[in-house]
C-alpha cells in the first residue's frame, strides 16, 4: 500500500490546473479555469476547474472531483493508479507502508512479472519490424490480413521467432530472471532444466491492463497445423487472470465512455479490424463467455453493451444464455449478428467504415427482442417448447435490476409472443419473490433516523409526498440553495434529477451544503425563549448570541437527536462532525480528496453549485456573496426548522395509519396531538425569525 505521508505529500503538491491542464485546454476565467468538457462533444465551455478549491466540476455530465478523481474519470486509472502517476509527475518519492514481508515480496515478483512482460512485448515488435525473419514471416501475415502499420503499433502487435530459445536467450543477457520469464509463462522449463520459447513460431497479441500494462499474451499459430492449437495464450499467473481482462479495453476505453456505448466481438482479429475501420469502442472476451469481472470493467465506462455475434447459427444459442449476467449487471444489451459465415472481423474487410456503421446502427437489436425471436423459432408449434421459453425469457427479464425496464420488455414480449401480459407479469412475481426470498438470508443496511428519541417513520423515502415540494425547491433555486443548478436544468430536460425529488434530501442537503460554504463564519444568531413578565404571564423573549454556523448547527441538530436519513449525508455529516468536534474549523481539504469517491463527488458538487455562476455573465458576484453573510442567521435557522417540521410530518403521517388500528388508537392519537403542537410551535418559530 502507498503510505498515507506519500498520499498526501500528492495531494499538497498536485495543482488541479495542472494536471487537467495536460488533457484539457484551459482558459483563465476569474478565479477560475474554464474549457470543453472532456466528457461530450461539446461547442461551448461547460467544464470549470477551481484552483483556489482545488476542484473541477463538468457541468455537461454532472461529474466532479479532486485531480486525483479527474484522472480517474479521464484516464480510468484506478485510484491508486493515480496516485502513482501524480508522484511521478511531481517527482514524489513513493513510500510502500503496512505491508508484511511477504507482501513486499509478492508485491516484488508481480512488478517483476509486469517488467518482463513488457520487455517481452518490445522485443516481440521490434523482431517483428526490424529482423529479416521477423518481417519476411510476421509482418507479411499481418500485411496479408490486411492490417495497416498504425494497427499494428496500436496493438503492439509482434512476432516470435520459430527458434527454440531464440526469445528466452535474449531475455536472459539482458538480465531478466528465468524465475519471471518462467512464472509468466514466455518460457516453458522442462524437467531436467531445457528451456524453450512458449510462443515459438507464433504471431504475437500482447494483452493489456485498462492503464496499459502489459499482462499477457496470445499467440496465433501461422500453419494450417489441425493437431496445434490456433492461439495460445499466457497460463494463469499472478498478473494473468483471464477471467478479469477483456481484449483492447486499454485501447477502447476513451470512447466507450465517450461513445457510451461498448462492442463486444470474440476474437483478437475481430478487435483490430473494427478499430481499423474507426469502430473503436471494442473489446473481446477471448472466445470465452463474459464473466461478472469483465461485465464490471465495462461498466465502469458505460451502463450500455452491444454483443456482435457470428453469423453461425449453433453459436449463437450458446451464447445468449451468457447474456444474461450482462442483464444481472443492471446493464443495456444490444445485438447485433452477422450474415451467414461472416465474423465481425471478415464483415469489416469487405466493408467501408460508413457501410459498417450503418450495419451496426440499423441492425442492432434489444437483447430480449432478440432471444424471443430466435428461441420463438425453435418453438413455434410446439406448446410445451414455448411453455419453457416463456420462462426462460422471463427469467432474463426477472435478471434486469430497474422495475420500470422489466415492466417494458414484459409487454414488448406479450406483443412477440402473441400471450397475455398477465400471464407473464404472474411469471415474473413468482420469480421474482422466489428471489427475494433466497436473498432475504442476507439482512440490508437500513438507514436510521430518530426524532427526539421516537422511531424512524415506516414510509421513510416518500418524503416527496409532503405538500410544499414545489415551492420548497423554487424558494432553494432562488437563493441558489439545496438543488443545485445542474441539477435543475436536469429535472427540466426530465433528466434523472425528475424521478420524485425526496424533500428530506433536499433539506439535508441544505444543511450540509450550510456547513461546507459557511461552517466557519462567526454569526449572531436569535433565539426565542419562554420566559414570564412581572404578572407571571408566559411570554417569549428574544435572545441574541454569537457562535459559528457549524457549531451552531451541530449543536440544534444533537439537541433534536436529528440523524440523516440520507445514507451519503450521514457520512459526509459524520466526518464533519468528527471535525467540529475536534478542530477549531472546518478544513474541506479532507473532503474533496477523500478515499471515498462518494463523498469526494457529492461534496465538491455542492461546492462548485456556487462556481456555476461564473460561467454565465454574472458580474456582481461580490455583492450576492455580502448579502449571503448577511443573511446566514437567517439561512441556518430555517434549514434546521424546515428539516425538523418535515420529520415531523412524516412521523404525523405514520401515526395517522396507526389511528386506523383498534388496539394503537388511543396512544396514537395522543401522539399526533403532541406532534401537532410542536409543529405549531415551529411554524409560530418559522414566522417569527422570518
Ligand atoms: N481462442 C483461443 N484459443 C483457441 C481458439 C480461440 O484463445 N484455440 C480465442 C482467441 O482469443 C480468439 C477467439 O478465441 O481470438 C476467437 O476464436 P476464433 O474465432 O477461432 O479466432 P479469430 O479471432 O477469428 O482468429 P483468426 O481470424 O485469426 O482465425
Ligand atoms: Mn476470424
Amino acid at each position: 500500500m502507498i503510505s498515507r505521508e506519500t498520499i498526501d505529500r500528492v495531494f499538497e503538491t498536485a495543482r488541479v490546473e495542472e494536471v487537467i491542464g495536460e488533457f484539457v485546454t484551459l482558459k483563465k476565467s476569474g478565479s477560475s479555469f474554464k474549457g470543453l468538457s472532456p466528457f461530450v462533444d461539446e461547442k461551448s465551455p461547460s467544464f470549470m476547474v477551481s484552483p483556489v478549491k482545488g476542484i473541477w466540476k463538468d457541468f455537461s455530465t454532472g461529474k466532479g472531483g479532486n485531480a486525483i478523481s479527474f484522472l480517474m474519470e479521464h484516464e480510468h486509472y484506478s485510484y491508486p493508479e493515480a496516485i502513482r502517476y501524480l508522484a511521478d509527475k511531481y517527482n514524489i518519492a513513493i513510500e510502500e507502508t503496512e505491508q508484511t514481508d511477504e507482501q513486499k515480496e509478492a508485491a516484488d515478483e508481480r512488478e517483476s512479472m509486469y517488467l518482463v512482460s513488457k520487455y517481452a512485448q518490445d522485443y516481440f515488435h521490434n523482431t517483428m519490424l526490424n529482423t529479416q525473419k521477423g518481417k519476411a514471416i510476421g509482418l507479411s501475415y499481418f500485411k496479408e490480413r490486411g492490417f495497416t502499420n498504425e494497427m499494428i503499433e496500436t496493438f503492439q502487435l509482434g512476432y516470435c521467432l520459430d527458434d527454440w530459445t531464440a526469445f528466452t536467450d535474449t531475455a536472459l543477457k539482458n538480465g531478466y530472471d528465468l524465475q519471471y520469464l518462467e512464472s509468466t509463462g514466455l518460457t516453458i522449463v522442462k524437467e531436467g532444466g531445457k528451456q524453450f520459447d512458449r510462443f515459438k513460431g507464433r504471431v504475437m497479441f500482447p494483452i493489456h491492463s485498462m492503464s496499459g500494462r502489459v499482462l499477457g499474451f496470445g499467440g496465433r499459430i501461422l500453419t494450417s497445423d489441425k493437431k496445434a492449437a490456433k492461439y495460445l495464450n499466457s497460463p494463469e499467473s499472478d498478473i494473468y487472470h483471464k477471467s478479469k481482462i477483456l481484449y483492447g479495453l486499454y485501447q477502447a476505453k476513451k470512447t466507450i465512455s465517450k461513445e457510451d456505448n461498448c462492442y463486444l466481438v470474440e476474437g483478437y482479429t475481430d478487435v483490430i479490424s473494427m478499430y481499423q475501420k474507426g469502430i473503436t469502442n471494442v473489446v473481446a472476451s477471448s472466445g470465452t463467455a463474459l464473466t461478472p469481472d469483465q461485465i464490471r470493467l465495462v461498466k465502469r465506462l458505460t451502463p450500455n453493451m452491444t454483443v456482435l455475434f457470428d453469423g453461425d447459427a449453433a453459436g449463437l444459442r450458446a451464447s445468449v444464455r451468457g447474456i444474461d449476467l450482462i442483464l444481472e449487471q443492471g446493464m443495456n444489451v444490444k445485438v447485433v449478428t452477422f450474415p451467414d459465415g461472416d465474423d465481425p472481423d471478415s464483415f469489416s474487410k469487405k466493408k467501408s467504415t460508413e457501410e459498417l456503421k450503418e450495419y451496426l446502427e440499423n441492425n442492432q437489436q434489444d437483447f430480449i427482442s432478440f432471444k424471443v425471436s430466435l428461441l420463438l423459432e425453435e418453438a413455434k408449434n410446439d406448446p410445451i417448447k414455448k411453455a419453457g421459453l416463456i420462462r426462460d425469457i422471463v427469467m432474463s427479464i426477472s435478471k434486469i435490476p430497474d422495475s420500470i425496464k422489466q415492466e417494458v420488455y414484459i409487454q414488448e414480449c406479450a406483443r412477440l409472443m402473441d400471450i397475455s401480459e398477465t400471464v407473464l407479469f404472474n411469471e415474473l412475481a413468482q420469480m421474482l419473490d422466489k428471489q427475494a426470498r433466497d436473498a432475504e438470508r442476507k439482512p440490508s443496511a437500513r438507514p436510521r433516523m430518530t426524532i427526539a428519541s421516537s422511531n424512524k417513520p415506516t414510509n421513510s423515502s416518500s418524503g416527496g409526498d409532503v405538500p410544499d415540494d414545489a415551492a420548497f425547491k423554487e424558494m432553494m433555486m432562488a437563493q441558489e440553495g439545496g438543488m443545485s443548478a445542474s441539477k435543475a436544468k436536469q429535472a427540466k430536460q426530465g433528466g434523472p434529477a425528475l424521478k420524485k425529488i425526496n424533500t428530506l434530501d433536499l433539506y439535508e442537503r441544505e444543511i450540509i451544503k450550510i456547513l461546507l460554504l459557511y461552517g466557519n463564519h462567526e454569526v449572531t444568531f436569535i433565539d426565542w425563549v419562554e420566559d414570564h413578565d412581572d404578572r407571571g404571564k408566559v411570554i417569549m423573549v428574544k435572545e441574541e448570541f454569537v457562535n459559528t454556523v457549524a457549531n451552531e448547527l451541530y449543536l440544534q441538530l444533537q439537541d433534536d437527536e436529528i440523524e440523516f436519513s440520507n445514507p451519503l449525508f450521514q457520512k459526509i455529516y459524520k466526518e464533519l462532525s468528527h471535525q467540529i468536534n475536534q478542530e477549531e474549523k472546518l478544513v474541506l481539504d479532507h473532503l474533496t480528496s477523500h478515499q471515498d469517491q462518494e463523498i469526494a463527488s457529492e461534496v465538491t458538487n455542492i461546492l462548485m453549485d456556487d462556481e456555476h455562476y461564473t460561467l454565465s455573465d454574472w458580474e456582481s458576484k461580490e455583492i450576492e456573496v455580502t448579502q449571503k453573510t448577511d443573511v446566514l442567521q437567517k439561512l441556518v435557522q430555517d434549514a434546521i426548522l424546515n428539516l425538523r417540521r418535515v420529520l415531523i410530518e412524516l412521523k404525523v403521517k405514520e401515526l395517522m395509519q396507526e389511528v386506523g388500528v383498534e388496539e394503537k388508537r388511543v396512544e396514537a392519537l395522543q401522539d399526533v396531538m403532541n406532534y401537532t403542537q410542536l409543529k405549531t410551535l415551529l411554524y409560530e418559530k418559522l414566522h417569527r425569525v422570518l
